[in-house]
């Protein structure tokens, strides 16, 4: 299941996405963690000291290794330097499962231990001033996105994304990569506001998008959010001493955790799991090809000097069927 954790900098992305991969982990099912955050911090949420956060490794650096792992023998792929962030896989491309070892865990991976479970964490690296809002070759979400585009997961395995609501991954497709979307507000206007903004983009890609309310002090903050974003308003989530604990470097069990924001978890995993009815793989293809065609046209055949709507293969459907004949 892909998952997605996006809103306003400081509404909590990082703090609600690092606690849903703690309770994930609790459960026992596999779990790959992206920070695809402007600002790299799931790692220290995750309980990772300064220096074992700076030495993970920026999938942003390691974008032609990821590339020419993933192209594989596809012939329609000539080489790692023509691909682009939203080029689709095709007939000899390697797909990329949740549970397996292969060449972009091992160079981008790690494994962080958590109470329950350790999960595998890859980061994009830290932004830099040119990064922001650039839609191309050198982004570096795009590393991301060509996992998710790549990857097989099934039921009960989970990637869970940290990233910013930004133009970056509204030119690329990113926002419409994942089974559910937790678009993490405050009640405030400008916590809604990023809100209006992500559903506006949304809503002809059928995006699944559930708000979850987060710092909210009492009644008054969720009849707030209720009155702002209406039944796409999932849980809501109180201040927790927990995290604060946590950030004082002092991180409590993670059984110690509030029982209201442990529910609030549940219902989150609940609304991700209940999505998988809804999985459409041939329209995950369609997509992926729809905003390839939009990026060749814009950039991409300009930047690489080829025809890159010649990349799709019009027979490939990507799909979890792979897993088994693999
Ligand atoms: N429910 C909560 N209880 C207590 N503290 C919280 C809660 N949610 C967020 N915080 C605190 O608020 C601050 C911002 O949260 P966080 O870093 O998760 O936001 P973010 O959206 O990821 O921000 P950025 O845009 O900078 O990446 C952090 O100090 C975090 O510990
Ligand atoms: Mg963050």
């Amino acid at each position: 299941m892909k998952i997605a954790f996006v809103g306003k900098g400081g509404s909590g992305k990082t703090t609600l996405s690092s606690l849903f991969i703690r309770h994930l982990a609790t459960t026992g099912s596999p779990v790959v963690a992206v920070d695809a955050d402007i600002n790299q911090h799931l790692g220290p949420a995750l309980g990772l000291d300064e220096a074992d956060a700076a030495a993970l490794p920026a999938m942003g650096d390691r974008l032609l290794l990821i590339k020419d792992y993933l192209r594989g023998s596809n012939p329609r792929i000539a080489s790692a330097e023509t691909m682009i962030k939203t080029t689709p896989p095709g007939e000899g491309s390697r797909l990329l499962r949740v549970v397996e070892n292969n060449p972009v865990y091992d160079a981008c991976a790690r494994a962080v231990e958590l109470d329950g479970g350790a999960v595998r964490l890859m980061v994009t690296g830290p932004f830099t001033e040119a990064d922001l809002g650039v839609a191309c070759y050198h982004s570096k979400t795009g590393a991301v996105e060509l996992c998710l585009n790549h990857l097989v997961d099934g039921q009960s395995e989970y990637i869970v994304v940290d990233m910013t609501a930004g133009s970056d991954s509204f030119a690329s497709g990113m926002f419409t990569r994942f089974d559910i979307t937790f678009l993490v507000a405050e009640p405030t206007r400008k916590g809604v506001s990023v809100y209006r903004q992500y559903k506006e983009y949304a809503r002809d890609f059928g995006v699944t998008l559930k708000v979850v309310g987060n710092k909210v002090q009492g009644q008054d903050d969720i009849d707030f959010l209720r009155a702002e974003v209406g039944d796409d308003l999932l849980v809501t989530v109180g201040h927790s001493d927990w995290v604060r604990a946590m950030e004082k470097g002092r991180p409590p069990r993670f059984e110690h955790l509030e029982d209201a924001n442990r529910r609030a978890l549940q219902a989150l995993q609940s609304a991700a799991d209940a999505t998988y009815e809804l999985r459409d793989w041939e329209h995950y293809t369609r997509q992926m090809v729809h905003f390839h065609l939009k990026n060749a046209q814009s950039w991409g055949n300009e930047r690489t000097g080829a025809d890159l709507a010649a990349q799709i293969d019009p027979a490939f459907v990507l799909r979890e069927a792979e897993t088994a004949t693999a």
